[in-house]
């Protein structure tokens, strides 16, 4: 029976994986995020109005859930303030319910800084990151720089490591971006005062986890962003710096890969991407501004508008084989609802082999291939059967079933919880 299952968006992000995991949630008693940080934008609705959960794990808005950050998050403090005191206007204290790895890095507002001047530069190649400083932490986090959470509480530790960080930023600021420094003893009592705030939060991960396997508990993994953005294993350099691929969750935190039941993964129903990199099936004409309207296609996290275009389930193919993904959810189906023709790029036209463009998924000098298919008029939004969508509409998802070679077991129709198909519970 599935116990622990892994919850992974397939393509660029925003999959939509904030509303499949609240869909899922009432049937968990735990969530933990394990990679990434508040880059993330996860939109519920709930009772009809919008939350939008950065660094919490979207379940936490069920109050029966314990929610964990594992070791793999890179942790902004002024962030995780602000959401929860967001959160807690709309689902009140959650003071017991969220566990913070005392083994995750922080971002300090240094690497805020040289995110965003780094992104500003003109010398320098764009990536439209976030400007979260997600990753800058990452860099200091493999180059064995980071402060950890538990760092927090060791203050000589903390002043010589802040000393050493702000030694070596400052020096950047001042001599290659001609900015201000950063002043070393107001940002140590600002780590002290969140320290402080942070006490209640920070717990054993590794531990807590392994309890919960052993009472048999069902938990689930989210992921944040998509395997498309995995460092390793996504469109580099346009990728974020984190391992957001299945990947990901041993190390994030701490668990064996074995100890994953069921993987699901999460794929819009056409394709958006947020800031710069290679996007194959893009659409520049009239199409890919109807898809971004009526899909409502503006970055949860910055605002930005997200470039759109048609499924690629030649990428999407490939990210379900490195994920092992045992069953897809199809998002935003409606969003194609009264289109005459929908079309799924089936393969590219390149000079190079396939196994060449999936080994540095650089995707250049590569022209998609697509099929069409007819559309349908009879709406899928809000649909909660298979059976009550039209005939294309099923066609079309039995195509994505077949290019894809896995099984979809669930569709969602709609923003809301409730318009959602299942047609294999994945729990
Ligand atoms: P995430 O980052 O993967 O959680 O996705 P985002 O929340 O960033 O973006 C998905 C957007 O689509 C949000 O605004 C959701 O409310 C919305 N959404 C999710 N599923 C559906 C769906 O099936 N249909 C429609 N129309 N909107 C959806
Ligand atoms: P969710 O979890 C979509 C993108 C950024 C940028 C690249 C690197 O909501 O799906 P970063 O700030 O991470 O260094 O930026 O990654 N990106 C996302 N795009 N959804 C996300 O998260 C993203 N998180 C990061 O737009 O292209
Ligand atoms: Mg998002």
């Amino acid at each position: 029976m599935t116990k622990t299952i892994s919850l992974l968006g397939l393509q660029w992000g925003d999959e939509g994986k904030g509303k499949v995991v609240d869909h899922l949630a009432k049937d968990l008693d735990a969530a933990i995020r394990y990679q990434g940080g508040h880059n993330a934008g996860h939109t519920l609705i709930v009772d009809g109005k919008k939350i939008v959960f950065h660094l919490l794990p979207s379940a936490i808005c069920h109050d029966d859930i314990h929610c964990y950050i594992g070791r793999g998050v890179v942790v902004s403090l002024d962030a995780l303030f602000e959401e929860i005191e967001e959160a807690q206007e709309v689902i009140g204290n959650i003071e017991d319910r969220l566990t913070i790895s005392s083994a995750c890095s922080l971002i300090q507002p240094y690497h805020v800084k040289l995110d965003q001047l780094r992104e500003g530069s003109k010398k320098l190649t764009k990536i439209g990151t976030t400007g979260r400083g997600i990753g800058t932490a990452y860099e200091d986090r493999v180059g064995r720089r980071s402060i950890r959470v538990a760092d927090l509480y060791n203050e000589n530790k903390l002043k010589g490591r802040l000393e050493e960080a702000l030694d070596f930023y400052n020096s950047i600021f001042i001599h290659s971006f001609n900015s201000e420094e950063i002043d070393l003893n107001e940002l140590f009592e600002k780590n002290l005062k969140q320290a402080e705030k942070l006490k209640p939060y920070v717990g054993n991960v590794i531990q807590e986890v392994r309890d919960l396997k052993e009472a048999d508990k069902k938990i689930l993994f989210e992921g944040a962003q998509g395997a498309l953005l995995d460092v390793s294993l996504g469109t580099y350099p346009y990728v974020t710096s984190s391992n957001s691929s299945v990947g990901g969750i041993a190390s994030g935190i701490g668990i064996s890969p074995t100890n994953i039941d069921f993987s699901l993964g999460i794929a819009k129903a056409y394709t958006t991407r947020v800031g710069e990199g290679p996007f194959p099936t893009e659409l520049f004409d009239d199409m890919g501004t109807y898809l971004a309207e009526k899909g409502g296609e503006v970055g949860a996290t910055t605002g930005r508008p997200r470039r759109c275009g048609w499924l690629d389930a030649f990428l999407l193919s490939h990210t379900v084989q490195l994920n092992g993904i045992d069953g897809l959810c199809i998002t935003k189906i409606d969003v194609l609802d009264g289109l005459e023709t929908i079309k799924i790029c089936t393969d590219y036209s390149s000079d190079l082999s396939k196994a060449e463009i999936l080994e540095t998924l650089t995707l250049e000098g590569i022209e998609p291939i697509y099929t069409e298919f007819k559309g349908w008029e009879e709406p899928t939004a809000g649909k909660q059967s298979f059976e009550e969508l039209n005939d294309m509409a099923k066609e079309f998802i039995l195509n994505i079933e077949d290019l894809c070679k896995v099984p979809v077991i669930m569709i969602s129709t709609g923003p809301k919880r409730e318009d959602t198909i299942i047609r294999e519970y994945p729990l």
